[in-house]
C-alpha cells in the first residue's frame, strides 16, 4: 500500500534524529518556563509536542481564544532552536462544552453517560463536538500555521484511547449510515449478520442499533461491524481535523500519535495510516518475561505500517508509568536500550511522555526527562546522554529499514474476531500467538518483518500467519498462489475458519486453506487451563488442539500428539509448502519447530552463532543495530563494521551497538 510521506517541516536543517517530549507549560508558572528552555537544550532536545490538553487555556469561553501564553512558548522555544508538533487541542472538551453541551458525551455500553472529570469524553460521531473541535483547529491552524518553529500538526491525542466504542445515539445513527454504505440495502446486510438466526431479521434502518448491553451474547457479526465501524469513525474525525489543516497550511505535515502497543486493539493502524503524512506511534513497556520482545514487535510493526519510511516515536516512558497495577522504573540501560530498539525499527524521532513531571494531577507518578528530583537525578543524566547518542546516530536519519526474508502476517480483523465471545475458548489471545512466534525468531536469532496482512507478502521466503482466524475469498488466493510460487507458509490452529462476515466455512476446517495445507479437521478441541497435550518430539502444547485428518498428498507429519494425531504438518507444494501448528506451543516450543522450518525453507541466521538469541538484529540500510537481550555483556565476534555507538567489540548489558556496515 502506497502511503502519502512527509516527515517534519524543518527548512535549512540537516537530517537528523528528532529528540523531545510532550511538553505542558501551563501547568508551570511562566518562571519556569526559561529554565525548561535551559535545560532541554542541554538534554539536547529538537522537538516538543505542544498544547496537547490546552483547548481549556485557549478557549476560555466559546468563541474566545488566549492564545498570549501559547505565543510566547513557541517563541521562546523558537529561540531556543526547539521545533514545535503542534497539538489541535482537540483531545479534551473544556468544562464549558460539556456543560452546555452533554449531548458531546459518551454513552458506554450499560447506556451510562461516560462524565468528563478525565480526559477524551466526547462522542466520535457528535456533530456538535465535530463543529466546535474543528473551529478550535481552523483558529489553531489560522495562528500558528506560519510560526517558524512549526514542524507539524499533531491531530488530537492518542484518538481512541478511551472513547473509541461509543453506544450513544450519535453513534447508533452514523452506524446505520456506514452500514448502508457497506451493504447497499438490508436483505444484503441480514443475509450478513445471519439475522435468521434467534429471529433478529430487520426490516427497517432505524431498528438496528449498536451492540448495546443485551441479554446474551449479541450477534457476533454486528459486533465485528461494529469494531470496524468504531476504527472508521475515529479515523473519520482524523480526516476532518487533517483536511482543516491541509487546506489552511498545505505545507506542513500532519501526524496523530498511534498507539500499537500490548492490547490496544481497536483501531485498525494498517487503515489509518494512509491519512498522515508520517506516521507517529506511542509505546509503553508492559511488564513481563517478554516486555523487551513486545517493544521490538510493537516498533518493527510500526515500521511496517509506515511503509518501511521513518516514523516518529512520539511517546514512551524514561521509567516508570502510573497507570499499571504495580509501576517499577527501568532499570540502569532501560531507557536508552528501549529508545534505540524504536531507532532500530525505523523511528527517526525519541520523544517522551513528558517534558517535565506533573506536580498535580493524574499523572503526577508518571516519569519524564525532568523529574521531580529536578536536573540533578540519574534520570535526566541518562537522558542528556541518549540526546548525545542520537546526535552520533543522525548518519541513521532518513535511512528506510531493509526487509528480512521472514515475515509474520499481522491482522486486525483476525484479532477482533478470533477473540469474540461464544467461540471455544475465551483463552485465546491473538497478539500473544503473534508475538509466541516472533520471539522464536528472537530466540534464534532470525530477523522476521511484523507485516499487515494487507501489505504484499510475496516476496517473503517464509510467511507465518498465527491465527489467521477470518480469511475471505481473496485472502485464501493471495496464500495459494505465494506458496504456488514457492513460499512457505506456517500457519495455526484457528486459522482460514470464518469469511468477512464472520460465516464459517463449510466441509471441514480451515475451509479455504483445507487443500493448501491438505488436511482437515472436524471438531476443535481447546485445552482446559490445567491440561497439556504431549507431543512425541517431547514439545508440550496448551490452550488448543485440533484432530487433524491428513488428506493430501505430499503432507509431512512434522509432529504428532501422544497417542498418534498429527499436531503438525507441512505440505510440500512444488518449491513452496505449506505448514500447519495445531497447538499452541509458546515462544520455548516454537523455537526449535521454527528452526526446522526455516531449514527447510533455507531461511539462514544472519548473526554469527553465538550471538544468536542473545542479540536481536535489526537492519536500516548500512545500519546494524545489536540489542543486547540480556542483562551481561556479550563479546561481539564475528560482526564488522564502522562503530556508530557502543564499546567495539561489547555489548554492554541491556545494550546496543550500532554498526555502519558499508554495501
Ligand atoms: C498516553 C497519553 C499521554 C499520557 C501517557 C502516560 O500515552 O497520550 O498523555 O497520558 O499515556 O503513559
Ligand atoms: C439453550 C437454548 C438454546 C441454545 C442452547 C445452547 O438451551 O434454549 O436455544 O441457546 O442453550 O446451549
Amino acid at each position: 500500500m502506497e502511503t502519502p510521506y512527509r516527515w517534519l517541516r524543518r527548512p535549512g536543517r540537516a537530517p537528523a534524529l528528532a529528540y523531545g517530549a510532550d511538553y505542558n507549560p501551563e501547568q508551570w508558572p511562566r518562571s519556569t518556563w526559561d529554565a525548561d528552555i535551559r535545560a532541554m537544550n542541554a538534554a539536547g532536545v529538537t522537538i516538543v509536542s505542544l498544547a496537547i490538553f490546552s483547548w481549556a487555556r485557549l478557549e476560555p469561553a466559546e468563541g474566545e481564544y488566549d492564545f498570549g501564553w501559547l505565543d510566547e512558548v513557541m517563541d521562546l522555544l523558537h529561540a531556543g532552536g526547539i521545533a514545535v508538533d503542534l497539538a489541535t487541542a482537540t483531545a479534551s472538551p473544556p468544562p464549558w462544552l460539556t456543560a452546555r453541551h452533554p449531548e458531546i458525551l459518551p454513552v458506554d455500553v450499560h447506556g451510562a453517560t461516560v462524565w468528563p472529570g478525565g480526559r477524551q469524553h466526547w462522542r466520535p460521531t457528535s456533530p456538535v463536538f465535530r463543529a466546535h473541535a474543528l473551529r478550535l483547529v481552523r483558529a489553531m491552524a489560522g495562528r500558528y500555521g506560519g510560526h517558524p518553529a512549526l514542524a507539524a500538526w499533531h491531530v488530537s491525542n492518542e484518538l481512541g484511547c478511551h472513547n473509541v466504542y461509543d453506544y450513544s445515539d450519535d453513534a447508533a445513527a452514523a452506524f446505520r449510515t456506514w452500514l448502508t454504505e457497506r451493504y447497499g440495502d438490508l436483505d444484503a446486510l441480514n443475509a450478513a449478520w445471519g439475522t435468521a438466526f434467534w429471529s433478529q431479521h430487520y426490516s427497517n434502518w432505524a431498528q438496528i442499533l449498536p451492540p448495546r448491553q443485551a441479554a446474551t451474547h449479541p450477534n457476533p457479526t454486528q459486533q465485528l461491524d461494529f469494531k470496524r465501524f468504531s476504527s472508521d469513525a475515529l479515523k473519520d474525525h482524523l480526516r476532518a481535523e487533517r483536511d482543516v489543516l491541509r487546506e489552511l497550511t498545505p505545507d506542513v505535515p500532519v501526524t496523530t500519535n498511534f498507539m500499537v502497543m500490548g492490547e490496544q486493539k481497536p483501531m485498525d493502524y494498517a487503515d489509518w495510516a494512509a491519512e498522515v503524512d508520517f506516521v507517529a506511534n506511542d509505546h509503553y513497556v508492559q511488564r513481563g518475561p517478554r516486555a523487551q520482545d513486545e517493544l521490538s514487535f510493537s516498533a518493527n510493526l510500526t515500521g511496517h505500517i509506515a511503509g518501511r519510511r521513518p516514523w516518529f516515536l512520539m511517546e514512551h516512558s524514561t521509567s516508570a508509568v502510573n497507570w499499571q497495577p504495580i509501576n517499577v522504573p527501568k532499570k540502569p540501560g532501560e531507557l536508552a536500550r528501549d529508545s534505540l530498539t524504536h531507532v532500530a525499527h525505523g523511528a527517526d524521532a525519541v520523544c517522551f511522555f513528558q517534558w517535565r513531571q506533573s506536580r498535580a494531577g493524574a499523572e503526577k507518578y508518571h516519569s519524564a526527562m525532568l523529574p521531580h528530583a529536578g536536573v540533578d537525578s540519574e534520570v535526566f543524566r541518562s537522558v542528556a546522554e541518549l540526546g548525545a547518542t542520537l546526535r552520533r546516530l543522525a548518519p541513521v536519519a532518513g535511512t528506510a529499514r531493509t526487509r528480512a526474508r521472514a515475515a509474520i502476517l499481522f491482522d486486525w480483523t483476525s484479532w477482533w474476531a478470533s477473540e469474540q465471545d461464544s467461540h471455544p475458548t475465551d483463552r485465546l489471545r491473538y497478539r500473544r500467538e503473534a508475538l509466541d512466534w516472533y520471539s522464536a525468531f528472537l530466540d534464534l536469532g532470525v530477523r522476521a518483518d511484523v507485516l499487515p496482512a494487507g501489505q504484499d507478502f510475496s516476496g517473503y521466503d517464509l510467511v507465518v500467519a498465527p491465527v489467521l482466524h477470518v480469511v475471505p475469498a481473496a485472502l485464501a488466493e493471495r496464500l495459494r498462489a505465494y506458496v504456488a510460487a514457492g513460499g512457505h507458509l506456517v500457519t495455526t490452529y484457528f486459522s482460514g475458519i470464518v469469511d468477512e462476515h464472520d460465516h464459517v466455512w463449510l466441509d471441514g476446517y480451515p475451509g479455504p486453506l483445507r487443500d493448501l495445507l491438505g488436511i482437515r479437521i472436524e471438531e476443535f478441541a481447546p485445552l482446559g487451563d490445567d491440561e497439556r497435550a504431549e507431543l512425541d518430539n517431547g514439545l508440550t502444547g496448551t490452550l488448543w488442539t485440533d484432530a487433524v485428518t491428513v488428506t493430501g498428498a505430499d503432507v509431512e507429519v512434522l509432529a504428532s500428539y501422544k497417542g498418534g494425531a498429527p499436531a503438525i504438518t507441512r505440505r510440500t507444494v512444488g518449491t513452496g509448502s505449506a505448514a500447519y501448528v495445531s497447538t499452541r506451543l509458546g515462544p520455548d516450543g516454537l523455537a526449535p519447530v521454527l528452526r526446522d522450518l526455516l531449514d527447510r525453507a533455507g531461511v539462514p541466521g544472519e548473526l554469527p552463532a553465538e550471538l544468536r538469541g542473545r542479540v536481536e538484529l535489526a537492519v536500516r540500510g548500512d545500519f546494524r543495530f545489536l540489542i543486547n537481550r540480556t542483562a551481561e555483556p556479550v563479546e561481539l565476534a564475528g560482526v564488522a563494521g564502522e562503530v556508530l555507538h557502543g564499546t567495539p567489540g561489547r555489548l554492554e548489558p541491556r545494550g546496543v551497538t550500532v554498526l555502519r556496515h558499508p554495501a
